[in-house]
């Protein structure tokens, strides 16, 4: 009985559980998607939604996170009331996403995110920025800023007037970061001073933005930045841009085609004397004698900074040191295999010459042998000719290897 009734009041609070997810309240044109977290997403359509969006609209959750989506047009004042909200959950971020429609654009102005000052994240997507105008992210204070796809044609020197981007404590996973990427800047130029008010950003990402050409100045207030990633742009060449980044200790220029040349290729060294990670793979694409050549092989065999042989004096070729120890064993070795040689090519012509004159001498000695014995066959007296070599039998000749010492033996 008791275990029925336990049943029966779970089933009841999970049925109005379920009602209050049911139950967020929005205005028409939006929509809620809980997933299966706590603090879902509001979103709104564009066209369909009333613009302003009211923060009292929403209840049930809050719009802790919002997403407004087929963005096309002017973006002037689209909220209102939301400094309001009071974040009630922080294992979610406050957070703002918009997306434009299919090659949508979006106007953009100083009221745009005025009304959206606690969000920590915002997002913007696949939008046609024609300008990023001067305060346009005024008094937010965000943990990151994304700007992906689209493309943004004009910048400001204030663009980010006023804007804090810092590592947020109260935020799960915090990055402290501000991040361009796969969205061109028309004309490859950063306006100097762009980055300028961001002193405590941690990361800075510049990812395939059709970037050109960085002012050697481009980064210099980022002074807290830890990690640079300026992928996959169409600069060739890198001017000084690091100089007194303390804090900086990694830097990612994947997929750049470099103009390689010893000036050029200065970061290499610089970032590794620095202590500062480099990561990406580095092509030259200049000179034509180096083109899809590492640049570390134009590097170690062009430029003579780096000093291969580490302090001991010795001779360079290419990405290889001989030292002088190195080369006085291989001159040694050198004049052992030559003397072995000229030794060998003696051996064999004297003991060619020695099988040729004892050859001579042989067939002499047959000759003179046929003679005597061809004289003896014609004389009448019937002798026979001596053996060959031996002496006749009737000689007795001493033994060999004794000889009597003179005056006899006692
Ligand atoms: C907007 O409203 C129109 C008509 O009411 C509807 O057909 C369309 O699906 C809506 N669009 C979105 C993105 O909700
Ligand atoms: C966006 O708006 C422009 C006019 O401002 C219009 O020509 C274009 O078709 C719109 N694009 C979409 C996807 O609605
Ligand atoms: C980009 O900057 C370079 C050097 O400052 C300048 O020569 C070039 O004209 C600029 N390009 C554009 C499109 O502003
Ligand atoms: C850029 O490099 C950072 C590390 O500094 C990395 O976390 C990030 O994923 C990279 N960005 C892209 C788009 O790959
Ligand atoms: C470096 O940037 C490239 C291009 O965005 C990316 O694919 C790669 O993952 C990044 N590497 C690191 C270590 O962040």
């Amino acid at each position: 009985m008791a275990l029925c009734r336990f049943k029966e009041v779970f089933t009841l609070a999970c049925i109005s559980l379920l009602h209050v997810i049911n139950a967020a309240n929005f205005p028409s044109g939006c929509a809620y998607e809980d997933y299966s977290e706590a603090i879902g997403l509001y979103t709104c359509s564009f066209t369909n939604a009333t613009f302003p969006l009211t923060y009292a609209d929403f209840s049930s959750p809050i719009p802790q996170r919002l997403k407004v989506y087929d963005v096309n047009g002017t973006f002037t004042s689209p909220f209102s009331g939301f400094g309001a909200i009071s974040i009630s959950n922080t294992a979610y971020r406050a957070y703002l996403e918009i997306s434009c429609a299919t090659s949508g654009i979006i106007d953009l102005d100083s009221t745009s995110f005025s009304g959206m000052t606690h969000i920590q994240e915002l997002r913007i997507n696949n939008c046609i920025i024609s300008d990023l105008p001067a305060g346009v992210f005024a008094n937010l204070n965000l943990d990151f800023l994304e700007i992906e796809g689209g493309s943004i044609t004009t910048t400001q020197s204030n663009s980010l007037q006023s804007l804090t981007i810092s590592k947020l404590s109260n935020v799960p996973n915090p990055v402290g970061g501000i991040s361009f990427k796969n969205v061109e800047f028309t004309g490859g130029n950063i306006t100097a001073g762009f980055f300028d008010p961001l002193t405590s950003v941690l990361s800075i990402t510049l990812d395939n933005c059709g970037i050109e050409n960085l002012e050697t100045s481009v980064f210099a207030q980022n002074t807290a930045v830890q990690s640079i990633n300026l992928s996959r742009n169409r600069f060739t060449t890198l001017q000084h841009i690091f100089g007194g980044l303390t804090s900086l200790t990694f830097v990612n220029i994947s997929f750049i085609s470099w103009d390689c040349t010893c000036t050029n290729l200065w970061f290499t060294q610089w970032l590794a004397s620095n202590y500062i990670t480099l990561v990406g793979s580095y092509l030259c694409n200049t000179p034509t004698g180096y083109q899809n050549s590492k640049w570390s092989q134009y590097y170690y065999t062009e430029c003579e900074i780096y000093d291969i042989c580490k302090g001991i004096p010795g001779v360079r070729s290419g990405l290889v040191c001989y030292t002088w120890h190195q080369l006085i064993a291989y001159f040694a070795l050198l004049i052992a295999l030559t003397l072995t040689i000229i030794a060998l090519i003696i051996f064999f012509n004297v003991r060619a010459k020695m099988v040729q004159t004892q050859r001579q001498i042989e067939s002499k000695r047959k000759r003179v042998h046929t003679k005597i014995k061809e004289a003896l066959i014609r004389g009448k007296d019937g002798q026979k000719a001596p053996a060959s070599t031996s002496a006749p039998s009737y000689i007795k000749m001493p033994p060999r290897g004794w000889i009597d010492p003179p005056g006899g033996v006692m």
